[in-house]
């Protein structure tokens, strides 16, 4: 398959708000602890190792590819590993989740980050990505290319490991505007390039994640935040790939991510999609919204709320069915099954 059959295809179609014949469907995380087959190599190889090790990494991306009729891939990384180029040292810790042993604290800890090229730090992500395209053209599906957001590898650079109020964090964009400039334009930077890098690879489609920004008031987020996920996709813009930029508790800022840039704005189940959709206007597509605890309920519950985002996007071209945040561990993959075969046939 060329690169002009594969810009038919549906997910790149929805991307640039063309129709499809059908709703084209992934979902956030999508390879991960809810498949046995990743469970399986997880018991041989830690996380790190599956991403550092190119045809692993390759192969845990196919899995869900293999599995269930997805309309895109995404490589198997995780938002963390730019944050060890740049000097940290970070270890996920089984029950805990990640952990940063040295996380940045004071001016001095700020002045240490480092900004290396990905080529050179994240060189495993790309190489994944060269493996993983291959297998993918045969197939005509896309491959989507992913980091975290400024602001959400900040709190996971100051907190030193999840949060539930980023007080350090939170703290430091407060507290110290100059500081926290300084880590912000590190982290764009960082952010901008690892982009960039993994569409020069190959990835046709780049999503930012910044999961933690609703943890933001919107003014915080216009002034102290909005201005680095600008430049990070100012950067990418110039692979000239689609960009979806994804946040959750969006609700009080929706516009402005809108405006920080992207071409797909990805939602979460908090904000009905119709309404979302108003809200953001017709110049960019919409990624979402299922709430992913949808996919433990009865499946004629499931199935209802499914097709209750299908018609709020009221078959408009520019819709890509997501969840509105990760998978979840231990989600049946029966249902996954059924979830993406009922939105192909739903809105064919
Ligand atoms: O979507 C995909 O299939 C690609 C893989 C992917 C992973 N992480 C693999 C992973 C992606 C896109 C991510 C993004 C990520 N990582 C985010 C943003 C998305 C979101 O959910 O908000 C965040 C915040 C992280 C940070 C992270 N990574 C945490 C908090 C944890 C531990 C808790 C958890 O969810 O497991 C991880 C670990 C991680 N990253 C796993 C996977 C499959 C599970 C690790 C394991 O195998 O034990």
């Amino acid at each position: 398959m060329n690169q002009s059959d594969l810009d038919k295809s549906r997910f790149m179609r929805a991307c640039r708000r063309q129709p499809t014949d059908a709703t084209p469907i992934w979902l956030m995380r999508q390879a991960g602890r809810y498949m046995s087959e990743y469970r399986k190599l997880r018991e041989s190889y830690g996380i790190l190792d599956l991403i550092k090790t190119p045809e692993l990494a390759c192969e845990v991306t196919m899995q869900p590819i293999n599995a269930f009729d997805l309309d895109a891939a995404i490589i198997f990384a995780d938002i963390l590993p730019p944050l060890e180029g740049m000097g940290l040292s970070l270890e996920f810790v089984k029950g805990e989740g990640p952990v940063i042993h040295n996380p940045v604290r004071t001016p001095a800890d700020i002045d240490a980050l480092r900004t290396p090229p990905p080529e050179e730090s994240l060189s495993f992500t790309l190489e994944a990505i060269k493996l993983a395209r291959r297998e993918l053209d045969n197939r005509g599906l896309p491959l989507i290319g992913f980091s975290g957001a400024p602001f959400t590898l900040a709190a996971y650079a100051v907190e030193g490991g999840s949060s539930r109020n980023f007080r350090y964090a939170k703290s430091l964009m407060m507290a110290d505007p100059v500081q926290w400039d300084g880590l912000m334009a590190k982290l764009s930077h960082v952010v901008g390039h690892y982009l960039l890098a993994q569409a020069q690879a190959g990835a046709q489609v780049l999503q930012l994640f910044d999961s933690w920004v609703g943890a933001l008031s919107p003014e915080d987020y216009r002034r102290l935040v909005m201005p680095y996920s600008q430049k990070a996709i100012e950067i990418a813009r110039a692979a000239g790939v689609p960009i979806i930029h994804f946040g959750t508790n969006t609700n009080g800022m929706l516009e402005l991510i809108r405006d920080a840039g992207g071409d797909i704005i990805g939602v979460d189940w908090r904000i009905d999609l119709d309404v979302a959709w108003e809200r953001l206007g017709d110049e960019v597509a919409i990624q979402g919204n299922l709430d992913p605890i949808a996919l433990f309920a009865p499946w004629p519950e499931l199935r209802q709320r499914a097709q209750a985002v299908l018609d709020q996007a009221g078959g408009r071209p520019g819709h890509i069915f997501n969840l509105g945040h990760g998978i979840l561990p231990k989600t049946p993959g029966d249902h996954v099954r059924r979830l993406v075969d009922f939105v192909h046939e739903y809105t064919a």
